[in-house]
């Protein structure tokens, strides 16, 4: 089985993407042959800045990586090194239909937040769907907000299949319904673009910082607590033993212990799941040659796989 997913390099990681997608996707490896990369093509749809997009894709190689992406198993490697990609992803632009690019939330989310529109934003989900298919991807494991990406590039590979014969795999989206959302500072979907993100390798004062500024109802130090939709519950319940967050869910339901105390022992739990991580990091940090070398090597088997399969898409549809 092939599982493939990507991350844009688009800013410091949270803890919306480390549960709902870079957990899952590591926790696959050990599934089959998995192909981890950086959507550096996708980031150029919303980031004008080169110095800053290539500190944030080096930020995110060392966030996989840190966070236990293990280069023995996975081949992991930036999508621009892959030169079938932009290739495969125009072919089946002369495929995809425009009412189909036209539903996609995420295009019209994006307009809605003031994105200037542009022919790349609008065709995200085909360069999506070329990283899918190069690899004849069995299982794509990604948040939920990206499941329709995913059945656009199923729909694609049928388009293409009913065009010229059997070329591509239809894959599957993985989500893993348990961290399908994960609430943010304000309590709705933790997201860079809300301003409500816990990021997930900050310094100890920062992160403390962020943990005591989630919002909470004002409900009295004595009274119980609700433990419907409450962030710190929520979170809690991702960094904390089972046996730690049915305490807590208790002490909130019995009263006389405050928000604030509840946020402490939050940052504890979140600092510690986080700790071993943080160290891998600092120690990659000091060893960017090894970075730098293994998304090389991930890239040359990554060619490997999309060029043998962009020359039978070339010949099926007469381009040889
Ligand atoms: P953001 O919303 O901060 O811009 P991205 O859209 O870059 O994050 O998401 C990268 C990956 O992380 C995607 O697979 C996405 O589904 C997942 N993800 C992002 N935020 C969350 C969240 N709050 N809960 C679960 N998964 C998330
Ligand atoms: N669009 C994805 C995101 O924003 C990143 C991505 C690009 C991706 N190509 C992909 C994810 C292929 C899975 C498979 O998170």
């Amino acid at each position: 089985m092939r599982i493939l997913s990507g991350i844009q390099p688009s800013g410091s990681l949270h803890l919306g993407n480390y549960f709902g997608m870079m957990r899952p996707a590591l926790q696959l490896q050990d599934q089959g042959e998995a192909l981890y990369f950086i959507a550096d093509y996708h980031a150029l749809t919303t980031t004008r800045h080169a110095d800053i997009l290539r500190k944030n894709i080096r930020e995110v190689a060392l966030d996989f990586l840190a966070a236990g992406l293990d280069p023995k198993k996975t081949i992991f490697f930036r999508q621009s090194e892959i030169p079938a990609i932009g290739e495969l992803s125009w072919i089946l632009a002369t495929l995809a239909p425009m009412g189909l690019l036209e539903r996609c939330h995420s295009y019209k989310d994006k307009i809605a937040k003031g994105l200037p529109s542009s022919l790349g934003l609008f065709s995200y989900p085909v360069l999506m769907a070329a990283d899918i298919l190069a690899y004849e991807s069995d299982l794509v494991p990604v948040g939920k907000d990206q499941k329709q990406h995913v059945e656009v590039a199923r729909d694609l590979a049928v388009k293409m299949n009913e065009a010229y014969g059997p070329l591509f795999k239809l894959p599957e989206p993985s989500i893993c319904e348990e961290v399908a959302s994960i609430p943010g500072l304000d309590g709705a979907k933790m997201s860079k673009s809300y301003g409500n993100t816990i990021g997930l390798f900050l310094d100890e004062s920062a992160l403390r910082q962020q943990v005591m500024s989630i919002k909470t109802d004002s409900s009295s130090l004595e009274s119980p607590k609700s433990t419907e939709n409450s962030v710190i519950l929520e979170l809690y319940a991702h960094v904390a033993s089972p046996a730690d967050y049915q305490t807590m869910k208790e002490r909130f339901q019995s009263g006389g212990v405050g928000y604030g105390t509840f946020k402490k022992e939050l940052f504890e739990a979140i600092w510690n799941y986080f700790l071993p991580m943080r160290e891998r990091r600092s120690q990659l940090l000091n060893n960017l040659d090894y970075v730098e070398s293994t998304l090389a090597q991930g890239a040359e088997r990554a060619n490997a796989i999309a060029h043998a399969l962009l020359e039978k898409v070339r010949s099926a549809v007469g381009l040889r």
